[in-house]
């Protein structure tokens, strides 16, 4: 290197060093010893759809698809299978009445030509399989003919060697369910199932089923436990169950109800999932709902993450969006006995109410304390106010301790927006759901949306958002950073606002890489492996370091709401004893903060400071770096009521202190 050269680079590193120490520290004051309002326990939770593959598919366990050959193509996922010689058939026969909920079944037969004759299933788009691991294989079964046909199930992977395999004599004359299982003898993401009938005669088939031993809870035809832990992991408040605009369905033939989701997985009706043609761009012809994950599992799950359920019921309206179709109001009746009925299940005695035995003969005889009911989803116009208010009056009749989630239309501002919010604050509605599906810089500038609020009026349920890097429902949006971010610092508003936003979660959930139709999505997974996104991140920060009471923190003598591109909230947790600061710097340039921790006498000792951060906007996590946008934790000194640190360039920031 030259003179010139040396003294060029010793003139930058000074003038940097002048700059960093030029530029004055962002101070945040946090008043902490003036708490408000309580933070509710259910402020930061989980929505939940069977959209993207997110219960079939994805996170009902069940490996096979078109188990009881009930989708509108009978064989759709099935495959005739031979080896050399073999000949049989397949024929669909239907029950029709006798068994309405599952009419079909699967005649197979042998002609005994020899060889094996039979079928084989490709599941959600492969079955992953685990080397080791033990499967579960069912069926119900009878004997149409033959000596002594043999069945054989057998598990190929992509390449068609066998990864597992059992066999068994179908047996009897009559219907009869039967079990065996295997142990995977390698990992494959894209097995399949094979049925063999060797030996001349028939059988019909039902309710074929494989399920991996390991699910959550160890529960038989449980759920996935990787994607169930995921969900765990952030501490949900709550928990939204089944959508979205499946409870409506595109017309009410295909709406969601939730009697025909419990009991016995054979005779719960499957029907079309809405999401399967909902898309031209993304079709999916595939896409059923068996409702093995059903109402009765939903409050399971809830309790299992210890999430207040919140359940959402059609109320006599398909979604409008589409079909846009209306129960008239003095036919309502078997709609509102559904709700009716749902809390008497959900919170009945196990042995004096006729719904509450049953969740007793399900398992459960302990009520699941039902505290919230939504009624209908993105709902809008005279025709919901009229229905809701059928509704409204049905419940509060019988159950006044409910907390009714009530519906303002799918955007959060505009006529139908306006219009249902007077409404329903005029019928005094205890929560409504506001929903925002908005581009990054949406979020940035609302973060003082509930700032000016009425505070007499409901409170908020902020249902469902998520913001778009490109536009609403173009299949090129990403969970990219850009997006998390604009989500984090739009959240310290809401936090700020703790005390009129009661619940929000980001939508949706859960979503296959090979089977979706929406996107952003918080957690991605394929059939063996899962992550979640930043934006994932960022609702798992919040969520557990929630807190129980807002402290007013200020920043340049006011609420930090994007100067100089800084946002902040701070709460106190009397259960730990700690104060919680979320900061979140939306600039590209590290800034130097000091953190003032005001009317306290002292506060000295090791804080913490879990940090979120990306240099580049448009970071995202995947299967194969799934943590490359993740929380990292260090220690911080406090020292005379103040803590100093550095908020990194284009990060969350939470600092806990004692
Ligand atoms: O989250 C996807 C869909 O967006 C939900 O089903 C619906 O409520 C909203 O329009």
């Amino acid at each position: 290197m030259n003179m010139k050269k040396i003294l060029l680079a010793g003139c930058l590193f000074f003038a940097a060093i002048f700059v960093a120490r030029s530029q004055a520290p962002a101070v945040f004051t946090v008043a902490a010893d003036q708490p408000s309002a309580d933070v509710q326990p259910t402020m930061w939770g989980i929505f939940f759809e069977d959209i993207n593959l997110g219960a079939d598919g994805g996170l009902y366990a069940e490996l096979v698809k078109n188990r009881s050959f009930e989708f509108a193509a009978p064989m759709m996922g099935w495959k005739e299978q031979k080896t050399e010689g073999a000949s049989g058939s397949l024929i669909v026969q239907n029950r029709g009445e006798k068994s309405a909920a599952n009419p079909r079944y699967l005649r197979v037969t042998n002609k005994g030509d020899g060889g094996k004759y039979g079928i084989s299933n490709e599941g959600f788009r492969g079955m992953g399989i685990r080397q080791g691991e033990l499967y579960n294989f069912s069926v119900w079964i009878r004997q149409v003919s033959g000596p002594s046909p043999q069945l054989h199930i057998e598990l190929q992977n992509a390449a068609g060697e066998v990864l597992g395999r059992a066999s068994f004599a179908p047996g009897g004359k009559d219907w009869a369910q039967q079990k065996v299982s295997f142990t995977a003898s390698a990992t494959e993401p894209k097995a399949r199932l094979f049925l063999w009938l060797e030996g001349k005669g028939a059988v019909d088939l039902d309710m074929v089923s494989l399920f991996p031993q390991k699910t959550w809870k160890g529960r038989p035809g449980g759920l996935r436990p990787d994607l169930v832990q995921l969900l765990a992991d952030m501490k949900p408040g709550f928990l939204r169950f089944p959508g979205g605009c499946i409870v409506e369905g595109r017309e009410l033939a295909t709406r969601y109800q939730w009697k025909k989701t419990i009991g016995n997985i054979e005779d719960r009706e499957m029907i079309i999932n809405r999401w399967n043609n909902e898309f031209p761009h993304r079709p999916t012809p595939d896409y059923f709902q068996t409702f093995g994950l059903g109402f009765f599992e939903y409050f399971q799950l809830a309790e299992d993450i210890g999430a207040e359920p919140l359940p959402v019921l059609n109320c006599g309206m398909a979604c409008q969006f589409n079909s846009g179709e209306v129960v008239p109001t003095d036919q309502l009746d078997p709609y509102i006995r559904d709700a009716l009925d749902l809390i008497e299940f959900a919170n009945g005695s196990a042995t004096d109410t006729k719904w509450g035995k049953l969740r007793a003969d399900l398992g459960h005889p302990e009520p699941f304390d039902l505290k919230l009911l939504g009624v209908g989803n993105e709902q809008w116009g005279e025709q919901y106010v009229e229905r809701h208010s059928v509704f409204a009056k049905a419940i509060r009749d019988k159950y006044p301790g409910i907390r009714l989630v009530s519906s303002v239309g799918p955007f959060a501002e505009g006529e139908m927006f306006d219009y249902l919010t007077k409404e329903m604050a005029a019928i005094k509605t205890d929560l409504v759901d506001e929903h925002y599906y908005r581009n990054p810089e949406w979020f940035l500038q609302n973060a003082t949306r509930y700032d000016k609020y009425p505070r007499t009026g409901p409170r908020i349920f902020a249902g469902e958002y998520a913001a778009q890097s490109v536009a609403v429902i173009s299949p090129d949006n990403k969970n990219n950073w850009r997006c998390a971010i604009a989500e984090a610092a739009f959240m310290t508003g809401l936090e700020r606002n703790a005390d009129l936003v009661h619940m929000a979660s980001y939508a949706p959930l859960f979503a296959h890489t090979e089977g979706w139709q929406w996107t952003p999505n918080l957690i991605w997974f394929d059939n063996l492996r899962s992550y979640g996104t930043p934006n994932y991140y960022v609702q798992q920060l919040f969520a557990t370091n929630k807190g129980s009471k807002i402290l007013p923190v200020s920043y340049q003598n006011a609420a930090a709401t994007g100067q100089d591109g800084l946002y902040a909230s701070s709460t106190f947790d009397q259960a730990t004893g700690d104060i919680i600061v979320k900061i979140v710097n939306t600039t590209a340039v590290a800034k130097p903060a000091e953190i003032h921790f005001n009317g306290l006498k002292n506060l000295a000792g090791t804080g913490k400071m879990i940090v979120l951060q990306s240099d580049n906007p448009e970071s995202v996590n995947s299967l194969d770096r799934p943590v490359q946008v993740a929380p990292r934790e260090t220690a911080i000194p406090v020292k005379d009521k103040k803590a100093v640190v550095s908020l990194a360039a284009g990060s969350v920031s939470v600092i806990r202190v004692k």
